[in-house]
């Protein structure tokens, strides 16, 4: 058992490659860090949103932490058990308690089965034995959908319609975490906010924690209660959502002043430069220094510290709350 029972999930030190197109030499292939020693802690009834660029990380680590796919190095564990070493069999029992939800939630439908019949089989792992049917109703309902739709096979449905079956599935089980891998991606506005405020229900109605991976952080900003930062597979900041506009690594005020709208919020006036290279992280970059040293505006306007060349940050504790990986991290950008 974790030291750490409070938490409903704990990561420690994850780290995933994958292997690379391009070839190290005649026989092997390069190897890509998809991500390198994550930790994190989700406490039960917590909102977190997961946030990063396109290619950061973020569904390697969804999938990692929901036992999709196997990290390479690090422990999870789940309600205090280690799970990483866990097989799918011995995981079942739990996955009850632990659900994923995709953009593409068309593919987590079984393509063979008319909606009726999977949500049926969802309230009885839910562990609903009676008035199923009304009660499948009432969950269509819940979820803004036609009953008609029951009838019909996920082909059959929209991208948005297949995710509003994916939370009405989610809500029949009301599992204890919630992974959610960009649910409100490419939705239009109103069913964005809907699905927000499913999401809301599903916490304040249930209790279930949330971990929400987006690049969209309007859509977080009213909705979390703590910020976790990825960049190259590292995670770089972590603190409340209060503190966004104190956040103390580069990358997050990067981030969040390409937003416009959220632009004013910062005291400060320098617009970070924004680097579109450089994006993938691989082991050559990742051995030596810190992996955002090449496109960050701190480490320019401090004069290329060698520091920042030659180690990777660790994340450190820089207030009540707030963890950052820099060097740097207690100097205010400007
Ligand atoms: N199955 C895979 N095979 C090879 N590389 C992958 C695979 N999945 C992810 N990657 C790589 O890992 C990195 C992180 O990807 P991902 O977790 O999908 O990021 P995000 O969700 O933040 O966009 C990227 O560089 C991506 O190309
Ligand atoms: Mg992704």
């Amino acid at each position: 058992m974790n030291a750490d029972n409070e938490m409903i999930l704990s990561a420690e030190n994850l780290s995933r490659t994958f292997a690379s197109s391009e070839r190290k030499g005649f026989f092997s292939k390069k190897r890509v860090f998809a991500l390198k020693n994550v930790s994190l802690q989700i406490a039960p009834g917590e909102k977190i949103g997961l946030i990063g660029r396109s290619g950061s990380g973020k569904s390697t680590l969804i999938r990692c932490l929901a036992k999709l796919i196997e990290p390479d190095d690090g422990k999870i564990y789940f309600k205090g058990q280690e799970i990483s070493t866990m097989s799918p069999g011995q995981f079942r029992p739990m996955r009850k308690q632990l659900q994923v939800i995709f953009q593409n939630n068309y593919s987590a439908l079984n393509p063979g089965m008319r909606i009726r019949d999977m949500l049926r089989e969802t309230a009885r792992f839910g562990g609903f034995v009676e008035n199923i049917e009304t009660l499948l109703k009432a969950q269509m309902n819940k979820v803004s959908l036609s009953e008609t739709l029951l009838n019909r096979f996920p082909r059959e449905l929209s991208g948005g319609e297949c995710r509003r079956i994916g939370v009405a599935m989610v809500d029949l089980i009301g599992p204890e975490l919630l992974l959610a891998d960009e649910p409100v991606t490419a939705l239009d506005y109103i069913n964005k906010w809907e699905m927000l405020s499913l999401f809301r229900k599903l916490n304040t109605e249930k209790g279930t924690a949330l971990l929400f991976a987006t690049h969209d952080l309007e859509a977080m900003i009213d909705f979390v209660g703590r910020v976790v930062v990825l960049f190259g597979g590292h995670l770089v900041e972590d603190l409340p959502i209060e503190l966004l506009w104190e956040a103390r690594h580069p990358h997050t005020v990067e981030l969040v002043r390409y937003h416009g709208f959220l632009k004013d919020k910062f005291t400060e006036t320098v617009l970070l430069s924004y680097n579109s290279e450089n994006k993938e992280s691989s082991l050559d970059s990742a051995a030596g220094g810190c992996i955002f040293a090449r496109q960050c505006q701190r480490f320019r306007v401090m004069d290329f510290p060698s520091v920042c060349i030659e180690k990777q940050p660790e994340l450190i504790k820089s207030g009540e709350r707030h963890w950052v990986a820099c060097h740097f991290g207690d100097k205010v950008i400007e």
